[in-house]
């Protein structure tokens, strides 16, 4: 898989991509990640990105023509992307099934919002999908890109370890994930819950999924109606 991501402060993106288990994916080259300057596109000695937006109010907005000549010169160099998408708080709010839909395609390209936004005709004819990772305002589209490409990297086939499972993740069936427990068994007089200690594998399971299904109801409501009627 190849990842693009477009930014105006592409420092921000060196680290959290370069760490765990989107480090190792990137090693055994399951994913290539390729963090691009915006301002490499812009024209001028000022290399300008942003401007004063028409009809006046705060704020700055993403120019047209820069992003246009790095998503032209990219689309061409990778002979096409499966979507091109824009992180953005107005945008469809990112979950796990659209995390899983994008870990199945080849080529993406991630632009990140900066400023105010960015010029509408962008979002209309260049984008095809607009992302928001949750009901906040970032500072900035950058973390919201390492958000999806960490979520994403983590389902590539290979990308975790035997030990480590992206099926049993909290999301992947719509329920949050049981509690777990390690070494030792007594701490400071906190007991670990006598039925993992027991060897029981079958006991454990279900206790497994009773105690999922509680942490649902009771932090994720909305989640177990969804469950409910599907
Ligand atoms: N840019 C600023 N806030 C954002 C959010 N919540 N999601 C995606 N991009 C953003």
């Amino acid at each position: 898989m190849i990842i693009d991501i477009l930014t105006v402060v592409p420092e921000i993106l060196n680290s959290p991509l370069n760490y765990s288990i989107v480090k190792r994916a990137r090693e055994n080259n399951l994913v290539e990640i390729n963090v691009i300057n915006l301002r490499d596109f812009a024209k001028g000695s000022y290399r300008q990105v942003d401007d004063y937006q028409y009809g006046g109010g705060a704020g700055m907005v993403m120019m047209p023509e820069p992003i246009y000549r790095a998503i032209e010169t990219l689309k061409q160099k990778r002979q096409g992307y499966d979507e091109i998408i824009f992180t953005t708080p107005d945008g469809e709010t990112y979950n796990q099934q659209t995390a899983n839909y994008f870990s199945t395609l080849d080529k993406i390209l991630i632009l990140c919002g900066h400023y105010k936004g960015v010029d509408q005709r962008v979002r209309d004819h260049l984008i095809t999908r607009e992302i928001s990772i949750g009901d906040y305002v970032l500072s900035g589209g950058e973390l919201a890109a390492a958000v999806i490409v960490d979520s994403v990297v983590r389902l590539l086939p290979g990308a975790l370890g035997n030990s480590e499972s992206a099926l049993t993740d909290s999301f992947q069936d719509n329920l949050l994930s049981p509690p777990v427990y390690t070494r030792p068994a007594e701490f400071n007089g906190w007991k670990v819950p006598d039925i993992l200690l027991s060897g029981n594998q079958k006991a454990i399971e279900e206790w497994r999924l009773e105690q999922s299904i509680e942490r649902t109801k009771r932090i994720r409501p909305d989640l177990w109606e969804k469950l409910d009627l599907d």
